[in-house]
């Protein structure tokens, strides 16, 4: 063990998304976006929905002093487009405005730098009504959105990420249905989906550097090395298929501005002459969410041919996700090798376990706070091996709604208890206010 010291102005901090967390969905003059229809129509697995949430939107100023008094000086959210631009387009609603404005004015003041990510999965339903992610219809809109809240807010937020892991939104949104709007398109509506989140982050990436100087553009992917289960030729084809699917569309889509190979042929219906110039931007920080790595295998019946192979992993989180902390330090140092070591932030990392509250009335959250130590320690091996890596923020400050999996799973290092609304700091969540505070860490 050697004690790591982190850069002085290493970002720590939280990550949370407007929806997971804000509730008031019928307040201020918000629209409908379809994780609301999603919910009306039954598709939450515990019942619960996100009317409430954390009640964030009225209880902002109590968790930005949560993150204040844990010494983070960083903070990802994410804007509501459907309580900026209700109907997706046309009339922009001050209401939504004014909030996050509130929000990022506290922020400031407690010494947190905001990190504003424009597309965390809530799209406003009429842009679903005119075929949503599975056209290009709502690139311009994205784009004319991305406009409207710079124009806000780029005086004091600097740090902009235009989507959230635009692979899932194809994946369980238009891909398997297990998400909002719940289609089943199968490969193609995947394809579809990355294809045209790629050109409307594309846009909105033009046209906020156009229109500002000084900000620092960016977008946030959830990476996960792929791994085959055996070494057998169809399972070793099937991860890099999966690879391609899962981390290539976006990540070389906005880097390199290239189709991965692998999927050319399934794309070229839709990718026009143009577009691979269109998607491509020099982003000055990607956002990188991990949890884990993926073990795949060749098995028919799903998209590509691809499905979960045995990870061989002997720690587990509550989503049935195996812990792998040394994965994280191996993609970042990939992503330093492949990509030109560019600036990178963790952007999301943390785990879901079946809190308990003990007789004190705390959490003592153990499995949490390992996993959160074992993952800032690869952060840390990264840095002090070369890697661009400018700063750690977990995912979550709060319990909050875990899309289809409703209130049922917690990943905050903050309890929220959902029939009062209050908060109560976890063990995890003083462990990283002592890494944060302290700067230092025992790799
Ligand atoms: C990534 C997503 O960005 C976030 O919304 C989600 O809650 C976490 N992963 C955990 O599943």
């Amino acid at each position: 063990m050697a004690l790591f010291t982190f850069p002085k102005d290493f970002l720590w901090g939280a990550s949370t998304a407007a929806y997971q967390i804000e509730g008031a969905i019928h307040e201020d003059g918000r629209g409908p976006c379809v994780w609301d229809t999603f919910t009306e129509a039954g598709r939450i697995q515990d019942g619960s929905s996100a009317a409430v949430a954390c009640d964030h939107y009225h209880r902002w100023a109590e968790d930005t002093a949560l993150m204040k008094d844990a010494g983070f000086n960083a903070y990802r959210f994410s804007i509501a487009w459907p309580r900026i631009l209700p109907s997706g387009t046309g009339a922009v609603n001050a209401a939504g405005l004014d909030f996050y404005d509130r929000l990022v004015d506290g922020l400031l003041a407690d010494g947190i730098r905001p990190m504003a990510c424009l597309y965390h999965w809530d799209l406003p339903q009429p842009l679903e009504d005119r075929g949503g992610w599975q056209g290009r219809e709502v690139v311009g809109p994205f784009a004319d959105y991305a406009r409207i809240v710079a124009a806000r807010l780029a005086d004091r937020v600097k740090d902009w990420m235009m989507l959230n892991e635009p692979n899932v939104v194809a994946t369980h949104g238009y891909g398997t249905g297990e998400h909002a709007p719940g289609h089943k398109l199968g490969e193609t509506g995947i394809l579809r989906a990355l294809h045209h989140q790629n050109l409307a982050q594309g846009a909105a990436l033009r046209a906020l550097s156009a229109e500002h100087s000084g900000l620092t553009l960016g977008t946030v992917i959830n990476l996960q090395p792929c791994r085959a289960e055996s070494d057998r030729p169809q399972d070793v084809a099937a991860a890099a298929r999966w690879d391609a699917v899962w981390n290539r569309v976006a990540l070389d889509g906005v880097m390199r501005g290239k189709i991965p190979e692998l999927m050319a042929e399934r794309m070229k219906d839709f990718v026009l002459p143009g577009d691979e110039e269109a998607i491509r931007f020099p982003i000055d920080l990607l956002g990188i969410n991990y949890y884990s790595r993926m073990t795949m295998k060749h098995e028919t019946g799903h998209p590509f041919d691809v499905w979960w192979g045995d990870a061989h992993c002997d720690r587990w989180t509550a989503m049935a996700w195996p812990v792998q902390p040394d994965g994280l330090y191996d993609l970042l140092m990939e992503f330093r090798r492949d990509y030109g070591n560019p600036a990178v932030f963790v952007a999301e990392n943390g785990a879901a376990y079946d809190d308990v509250v003990t007789p004190d009335g705390q959490v003592h959250d153990a499995e949490r706070v390992a996993f959160l130590r074992d993952h800032v320690a690869s952060v840390g091996r990264a840095l002090a091996d070369g890697c661009n890596v400018k700063g750690y923020l977990c995912w979550s400050l709060l319990d909050n709604f875990e899309w289809a999996f409703g209130l049922s799973k917690r990943f905050g290092i903050v309890r929220v208890d959902y029939d009062t609304l209050v908060r109560t700091p976890k063990d995890s969540y003083r462990f990283l206010s002592e890494v944060a505070k302290s700067g230092q860490f025992d790799l």
